[in-house]
C-alpha cells in the first residue's frame, strides 16, 4: 500500500569502527524539528549497513537526484562481491567529520546520532543536524513511487 505514497530517496552513509564506508538507500527520511534541528529515518533491524554506520559517530543523508538511479539500486541491493564492494566505482569524498559524501547529491545533511529507538522490526534513528550543503547546479530530486524511480518537475 505504502508504495502508493511517493517519497524522496536518500543514501544514508557513515563509517564503521574501522573507518570503512557504509551506505543504505532510505525512503523513510523525514524532517522532525527545526529548533533544535532534528531529522530521522527508519532502518530495518536486519540492515547490516545500518549496523556498520551505528558504530560511528553519526550519519550523512545524501539526497539523490533523478539521474542517480544507479546509486539508488546499488545501495539497496547486495553487490555480487558482497557488501564490502558497495562503494567500488562510486565517486565520493570525505566530509570534515569523515562521513562519505556522494558526488552529485542534491543536498547533504550531516548529523550526529541523538537517539535510536526500536520501532517494530525497524529502528527510529533521530539525528541532530551538524552541517548542511546543497548543490544548486544539480538535477531534480529523485522520487520513488510504486517501485520505480523518477524525477519531480516544477510547475509555476
Ligand atoms: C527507494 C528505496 C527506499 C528504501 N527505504 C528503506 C527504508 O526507509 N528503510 C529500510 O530499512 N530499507 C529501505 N530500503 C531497502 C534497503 O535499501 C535495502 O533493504 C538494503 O539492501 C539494506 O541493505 P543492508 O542489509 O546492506 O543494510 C529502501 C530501498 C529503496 C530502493
Amino acid at each position: 500500500m505504502l508504495g502508493h505514497l511517493p517519497t524522496g530517496v536518500v543514501v544514508v552513509t557513515g563509517v564503521d569502527a574501522l573507518g570503512e564506508p557504509a551506505g543504505i538507500t532510505i525512503g523513510s527520511f523525514v524532517s522532525v524539528s527545526l529548533d533544535p534541528p532534528l531529522v530521522g529515518f527508519f532502518p530495518g533491524q536486519a540492515s547490516r549497513s545500518w549496523a556498520h554506520i551505528a558504530q560511528g559517530n553519526g550519519f550523512c543523508a545524501n539526497v539523490l537526484t533523478d539521474n542517480q538511479s544507479e546509486l539508488c539500486w546499488r545501495f539497496a541491493q547486495e553487490p555480487e562481491g558482497g557488501l564490502a564492494t558497495r562503494f567500488d566505482g562510486v565517486k565520493w569524498t570525505k566530509s570534515s567529520s569523515g562521513m562519505p559524501i556522494l558526488d552529485g547529491a542534491l543536498a547533504v545533511i550531516e548529523c550526529s546520532v541523538e537517539s535510536v529507538t526500536p520501532a517494530g522490526d525497524h529502528h527510529f534513528v533521530l539525528g541532530r543536524v551538524q552541517q548542511l550543503s546543497t548543490n544548486v547546479a544539480s538535477h531534480e530530486a529523485m522520487v520513488f513511487y510504486r517501485g520505480k524511480v523518477s524525477g519531480v518537475s516544477s510547475h509555476e
